[in-house]
């Protein structure tokens, strides 16, 4: 696959094996500019594993992670540590949330910043000019990334004393904070009542259209990312059942058998 079709992330058969669990069987995916893309399944089909070859958590036993930046050179990416990863462009939030809980909010979102900025240690201690004018504009990006997802009156709390569904979307804005052109989210309605959920899928759907920001969305609930994915894909034991929009998605009998057991309504 080329440029030609605005790919960002191109998988091609992503397998992971820990001893004798493949927990990932030969995934392909892509996701193009401009998308929002769901990967979606059973628990334990795979689904966090994928994202974690993906994020450079876990190096692929087998298969290819392309990435095609907007205006850079195409990189294979398996392998590399995730700082790296996100360096490149690509950012994610976590399914069991990662926030420093006993910093603040504001604090949280600079330290995603940081990934972009130059300040080496020497600078910091000096204070040069360039290293005031960083962290002035680092500031300032914080703020606008808190206004952003509805958290700007609480850049002062400490994380650890948000409601758990804006923990959530603190974890996103600190993801912002690296610029990424692509946003991997992994279950990020989870635990939200569905008010918090409805909030986050026009958050979601924000960052696509106003930031311009791909995203690849982890969802448990079939349910729920069938009104903002432009596409779906499902797995199921650590295969790729089906891909398709959601409206085949949601009349896939292989997909409506993977469902079958669960509490979810699919
Ligand atoms: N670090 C690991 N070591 C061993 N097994 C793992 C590890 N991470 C995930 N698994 C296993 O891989 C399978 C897929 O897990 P996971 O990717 O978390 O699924 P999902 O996110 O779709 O619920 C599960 O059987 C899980 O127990
Ligand atoms: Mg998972």
């Amino acid at each position: 696959m080329s440029e030609m079709n605005n790919t960002l992330l191109e998988v091609n058969d992503l397998t992971m094996d820990f001893g004798g669990l493949r927990a990932v069987d030969s995934v392909s995916l892509n996701v193009c500019a401009g998308e929002i893309v769901a990967l979606i399944g059973p628990n334990g089909a795979g689904k966090t594993t994928f994202f974690n070859c993906v994020t450079g958590i876990y190096k692929p036993t087998n298969g290819d992670v392309l990435v095609h930046p907007p205006e850079k050179k195409s990189q294979k990416i398996n392998g590399f540590k995730s700082n790296r990863v996100t360096t490149i462009g690509m950012a994610r939030t976590f399914q069991n949330i990662r926030l420093f809980q006993n910093m603040t909010v504001l604090e949280n979102v600079m330290i995603g910043r940081h990934c972009r900025t130059t300040t080496n240690i020497v600078g910091a201690i000096l204070r040069g000019k360039k290293t005031k004018r960083q962290e002035r504009e680092t500031v300032e990006r914080s703020y606008d990334l808190l206004e952003k997802v509805g958290l700007l009156d609480d850049a002062d709390e400490f994380a650890k004393n948000l409601p758990y569904g804006a923990q959530r979307r603190l974890e996103i804005a600190r993801a912002m904070a690296t610029d990424p052109f692509l946003l991997l989210l992994d279950e990020p309605a989870a635990g939200m009542n569905p008010q918090e959920t409805k909030d986050l899928d026009e958050l979601i759907v924000r960052i696509r259209d106003m930031e311009k920001i791909a995203i690849l969305l982890i969802e448990h609930d079939m349910k729920l990312v069938m009104n903002i994915s432009d596409r779906i894909y499902v797995m199921e034991y650590g295969k790729e059942i089906a891909q398709g929009a959601p409206m085949d998605i949601r009349n896939n009998p292989k997909v409506i058998e993977a469902y079958l057991g669960e509490e979810t309504d699919a």
